[in-house]
């Protein structure tokens, strides 16, 4: 079959890693028949260069008119005297609610061959794991189009300059929390059976109706156990016993500051992906499939761009996510990972991962082209 696919490199490394998940996807692509078209597009700090805005109009109808977005990412340095709206950063809020896309999925393990990049101890990784070894396997679902990130926001001048003022506001629809929750039940239904909601109901009104209407659709889904917690426990949990996890649903500004931390966790931010989707009824989705937007969790890193230094396999993943989430092409993503999984496996190490394995562990330092061709390699193999 063939596919669309909008892909903003976007800017700083992005270029970089965008530029080994394609070669990655066209050889799923050999290997499982099918085709994938790109149709490259500029938002971000290239886009400001070019046309003095962080996301052109014609962008976002052409990413609107594609299967599936893949992005790198955006901003760097150049850019970051500029007002608000006119930063690259923009760019994601804007293609993220053009394209409807209000479920954010990050998931975070701890991979074995990466274990010593995790800075908890043993006894830390075994408390509350499933199966009683040191580890976690976890995935948060953040509200991504709504909340504080897109509430009523403002200045309030006064005469008295001490009375000057600024707010923004938190505001959520049923409909808006429960879709996301949808998401994250049909993730959990998939996973451990686990659903956290995270929220700050002891104080927050909206965090309150958030449970309110949690209660409401988990009567849907009762073989998946649904618990609620504080976003300051479970900030504290995440350290303390993350292995207790497994879906953590939340809104859109405890999503982000959580999802920072659970990255931590696995001590390798070059390697995590995220997927974020629509809903199946908007008008944007193809055949039935959610929009979706694909983007590795690390940052532009501009301080190596163009080097050869990034680590790609966060772009490859995200690449794997959008074939299982807008393309239903589950074999093909699990045959990526499975790759990825096999040069980990081999040694292959970026630098930001090197040195993190096992004591002693037999080690490939590489660039972030060999280890593109490595997961083509391993992919070749993959039966
Ligand atoms: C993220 C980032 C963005 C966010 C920034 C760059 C706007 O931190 O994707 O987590 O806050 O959503
Ligand atoms: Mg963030």
């Amino acid at each position: 079959m063939n596919y669309s696919v909008a892909l903003v490199p976007g800017d700083g490394i992005g270029p970089d890693v965008v530029a080994q998940a394609v070669e990655v996807l066209d050889a799923a692509g050999d290997k499982y028949g099918h085709v994938f078209n790109y149709v490259e597009l500029e938002a971000g700090g290239k886009a400001i260069d070019h046309t003095g805005e962080p996301l052109p109009a014609d962008t976002l109808e052409a990413a609107k008119a594609c299967d599936a977005l893949l992005l790198g990412a955006v901003g760097g340095p150049k850019w970051e005297t500029l007002p608000g709206h006119l930063r690259p950063e923009r760019a994601l809020l804007g293609l993220r609610s053009g394209l409807g896309v209000f479920a954010n999925l990050r998931p975070a393990a701890l991979l074995p061959q990466l274990r010593a990049a995790c800075p908890l101890k043993d006894e830390v990784l075994i408390a509350g794991s499933p199966d009683g070894k040191p580890g976690f396997d976890l995935l948060i679902v953040r509200e991504l189009t709504g909340g504080l990130y897109f509430g009523k926001r403002g200045r309030i001048e006064a005469a008295d300059r001490e009375e000057a003022a600024a707010f923004d506001t938190e505001t959520y629809s049923r409909a808006e929390i429960k879709r996301v929750l949808r998401a994250g039940y049909a993730a959990a239904a998939v996973r451990r059976k686990k659903l956290c909601l995270v929220d700050k109901a002891n104080v927050l009104e909206s965090s309150r109706f958030w449970r309110e209407v949690a209660a409401e659709v988990a009567a849907a889904y009762p073989e998946i156990e649904t618990s609620y917690m504080y976003v300051d426990n479970c900030a504290m949990q995440l350290i303390r016993a993350p292995g207790q996890f497994d879906v953590i649903v939340t809104s859109n500004l405890f999503g982000d500051i959580l999802s920072d931390e659970a990255s931590v966790l696995t001590g390798s931010i070059g390697m995590l992906p995220s997927a974020s989707l629509g809903s199946p009824e908007d008008p944007l989705a193809k055949n039935g499939r959610p929009m979706g937007m694909y983007e590795p969790i690390h940052g532009s890193a501009p301080d190596i761009a163009g080097q050869d230094l990034a680590n790609p396999l966060a772009t490859i993943l995200s690449a794997a996510l959008m074939l299982r989430y807008s393309f239903a092409l589950e074999k093909e993503a699990l045959a990526i990972e499975a790759a990825v999984g096999a040069v980990l496996d081999e040694g292959y190490r970026t630098r930001d991962i090197a040195g993190r394995g096992a004591p002693g562990a037999c080690e490939k330092i590489v660039g972030t082209r060999a280890m593109g061709q490595a997961v083509l390699k391993a992919l070749e193999n993959i039966k």
